[in-house]
């Protein structure tokens, strides 16, 4: 089983930036993802149809014989993950906005939350913030349309630019020094943000914390690769591969598969 690989689902391309962290701490882990595009994005959606979106993909990467699941998309994570981990009997990783390290490294007292509608909705994401941020503002923002400009593969455009400065101008007028970048697809998004953030300000996400925490779940069920031989990497979308390809310029089998 421990040559089996990980397998990864998302709304679409956006939680590739979490398997790169995850691949680069864990190179000998053969892996499977799904990216499902043709539902982008999940974060205006009900929690029931989240829900049912999220078993669809389990279903399909537990037929590719995946020896634990990774969530790399906080609004599936939010709203799903306590389904899937007690319909199925294999280890799920979740990822969730990195609130706890803004929270605990702010001078300003202020930090801004940019994520999805299905996330800041949820109770997990409320749950999680009102533990770790009292006393702090914590300025919440929901990026409305950045998913489908990602999808899109347009990063460094006029559009995503503009859409960009307007959500973090409540941020800035708040005084944040922390910004928690809580969707996947949103890491996708540095380069442009620096362009309307000052210097000053801290863009954090979770792709580290989850690559430590699959890490630290393979190795507690004795489900680490040892091999060293290359580990093989497959990327399935079921819209268009263009995307994928330009994210992922080295991954040689990025395929289309209806799903
Ligand atoms: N990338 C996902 C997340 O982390 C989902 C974004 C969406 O589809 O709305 O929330």
């Amino acid at each position: 089983m421990s040559k089996a690989p990980l397998g990864f689902f998302d709304s679409g391309v956006g939680g590739t930036s979490v398997w790169s962290e995850v691949n680069s701490l864990l190179p000998n882990e053969h892996s499977v993802y799904l990216a499902d595009s043709k539902n982008a994005p999940y974060g205006p959606k009900g929690k029931d149809r989240i829900i049912e979106l999220s078993i669809k993909n389990t279903e399909l990467l537990l037929k590719k014989g995946c020896k634990l699941i990774a969530v790399p998309c906080n609004t599936a994570t939010t709203n799903a993950i306590d389904v899937l981990r007690s319909t199925y009997d294999i280890p799920f990783v979740g990822i969730e906005p990195a609130i706890k390290p803004a929270a605990l490294q702010t001078k300003t007292n202020s930090i801004g939350v940019l994520a999805t509608k299905g996330t800041l909705s949820s109770a997990l994401f409320h749950k999680t913030s009102s533990l770790h941020t009292s006393g702090i503002q914590v300025i919440e923002q929901v990026g409305e349309g950045l998913v489908p400009l990602v999808e899109a593969g347009k990063i460094n455009h006029k559009e995503t630019l503009n859409l960009l400065e307007k959500y973090t101008k409540p941020m800035l007028d708040a005084n944040i020094d922390y910004l928690v970048l809580g969707c996947s697809h949103y890491p996708y998004l540095i380069t442009p943000l620096k362009k309307v953030l000052p210097n000053h300000i801290t863009i954090i996400d979770s792709g580290e914390a989850v690559a430590r925490q699959v890490q630290a779940v393979l190795s507690q069920y004795d489900l680490l690769n040892k091999d060293i031989k290359p580990a093989t990497h497959y990327f399935y979308t079921n819209t268009t591969v263009d995307t994928l390809k330009q994210l992922l310029p080295k991954q040689k089998y990025i395929e289309y598969l209806d799903f």
